[in-house]
């Protein structure tokens, strides 16, 4: 029944007003009336009290007969309240207004005997006499001489406190009916203010799931709804970043994919159809074999690069002498370096450089690095360097390469960028900086690169 967050706001808000109303009223009639009882008894036993010392001095002989009924009768007109004596025996010794019959009632007459012990009796809550009145009343021993010498009983008609009661109700009810039609206004008011920016976003998000182009959401608000649609719109923002990366990913690596597959099927079919020489043959399939083995790398780079990315990469770290993990690269690869007839340098500032990291990382950065200057440097020499700086080591990958043109080095830790002007004759994707770049960020390390054209390339790790 409650499905929308609007009709649950509404109908939450109204039944706690309603609640609330109904306790406050219920609260204020009840202590209006006892009040209003309160009075009346006080005013009846007042009464009583009074006739009481009358029939004293009646009895005193200090007022006639005449007197006592005309003060009483008095009392009785000015206060609204009936008056009546007994003798012991219940028949009437006063009464006021005469001829009207006292008839009364068979639980009064049960009253009466409580009385005759001493007992005052208060009937607050209306009773109806036989005459069909409602009425409260007091009932009281008649003492003189410190004795019970009779009765006195005191009755005030309800219908006056009725019409007040009544009267009181009705304001109350049109007080509430007022403030129930302007709070429901209110809340409704304030539920839609609420519940539409939500109905908004998720109509958004239904839109953006099925993806389709949806507008920014009107912020109207500063609060917490109003920093909900800050947050969609800005992840809105990111999905399409995020969307338009993958189509260029996905064009990107399609394109590497496609050239050495491209080049290695051309080989084989000439083979196969005997375009290609058999003298050639084996040319031909060393550099599908090389083609292929690049295809292999490429991939293997390409999943790395999305591990990477996808944040679910965990590190382990422990404490290792970077100066050894140096001296293995180094060794690793002398070979390649010494092939192209280049120096190949490895200084250590420092000795014993301690760090905490992921060792097999590390070595895959440097690696990537020096492969970097291997592939880019044709004469003079590479040079690794290694020092502390404060808390950090510093490691600079150094060489005498065809260098980077300086509006491109911006641009090197992107995927797939390649900023070498040669074509693609060194093979590379442009992956191996970028995932070098996550692999050191993922340490709060900084990786530079400087470079000044046909000069050469500096790498500059610190971690
Ligand atoms: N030592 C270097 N000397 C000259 N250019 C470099 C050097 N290292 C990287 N580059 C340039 O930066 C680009 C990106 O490097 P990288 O991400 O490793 O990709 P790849 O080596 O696969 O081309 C390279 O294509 C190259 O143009
Ligand atoms: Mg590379």
């Amino acid at each position: 029944m409650f499905k929308s967050i609007y009709t649950k706001l509404v109908a939450t808000y109204l039944s706690l007003f309603l609640l609330i109303i109904l306790m406050i009223s219920v609260f204020v009639l009840s202590i209006f009336y006892k009040e209003f009882t309160r009075q009346a008894e006080q005013d009846l036993i007042n009464a009583g009290d009074k006739t009481n010392v009358l029939m004293e001095r009646y009895y005193n002989n200090e007022i006639s007969k005449a007197e006592l009924t005309a003060w009483i009768n008095a009392m009785s007109y000015i206060s609204n309240i009936k008056i009546y004596i007994l003798n012991p025996d219940s028949s009437i010794l006063h009464q006021v207004e005469t001829g009207e019959e006292m008839s009364l009632g068979q639980y009064i007459k049960n009253d009466i005997s409580q009385i005759m012990k001493g007992d005052s009796i208060k009937k607050m809550v209306p009773v109806k006499l036989e005459t069909g009145d409602d009425v409260i009343y007091v009932g009281m021993p008649l003492m003189y001489n410190e004795k019970i010498s009779g009765i006195i009983l005191l009755f005030s008609p309800v219908t006056e406190l009725n019409l007040i009661l009544r009267e009181v109700i009705y304001t109350m009810v049109a007080i509430i009916v007022i403030s129930v039609l302007l709070c429901t206004l209110a809340i409704l008011k304030i539920s839609i203010r609420i519940s539409e920016p939500i109905v908004n976003i998720s109509e958004h998000a239904r839109k953006i799931g099925k993806g389709e182009e949806v507008p920014d959401i009107e912020i109207k608000s500063q609060d917490e709804i109003g920093k909900l649609a800050t947050s969609f719109n800005e992840m809105k923002k990111e999905l399409r970043v995020a969307e338009q990366m993958r189509r260029e990913i996905v064009a990107n690596v399609s394109h590497e994919l496609r050239t050495p597959l491209t080049s290695i099927i051309g080989f084989i079919k000439g083979i196969l159809d005997g375009v290609i020489s058999k003298e050639d043959e084996k040319k031909y399939l060393s550099i599908a074999y090389e083609e292929a083995n690049r295809l292999k790398d490429l991939t293997r780079d390409i999943v790395e690069v999305a591990k990477l990315e996808s944040g679910n990469t965990k590190l382990n770290k422990e404490k290792f002498c970077i100066n050894d993990l140096i001296g293995d690269v180094y060794i690793e690869l002398e070979t390649l370096v010494k092939e192209k007839n280049l120096d190949f340098i490895y200084d250590e500032k420092d000795k014993n450089v301690e760090i905490d990291a992921d060792k097999s990382r590390i070595k895959q950065v440097l690696i990537n690095i020096i492969n970097n200057a291997i592939k880019y440097t044709n004469e003079g020499y590479i040079k690794i360097t290694l020092e502390k700086e404060n808390a950090y080591s510093k490691i600079t990958i150094e060489d005498t390469g065809i260098g980077i043109r300086k509006d491109k080095i911006a641009y090197l830790f992107n995927k797939f960028y390649t900023a070498n002007e040669y074509g693609n004759a060194t093979n590379g994707a442009g992956l191996g900086l970028n995932i070098a770049k996550n692999i050191i960020d993922m340490h709060n390390g900084t990786i530079k690169v400087e470079s000044e054209e046909n000069k050469g390339t500096s790498v500059v790790i610190n971690i």
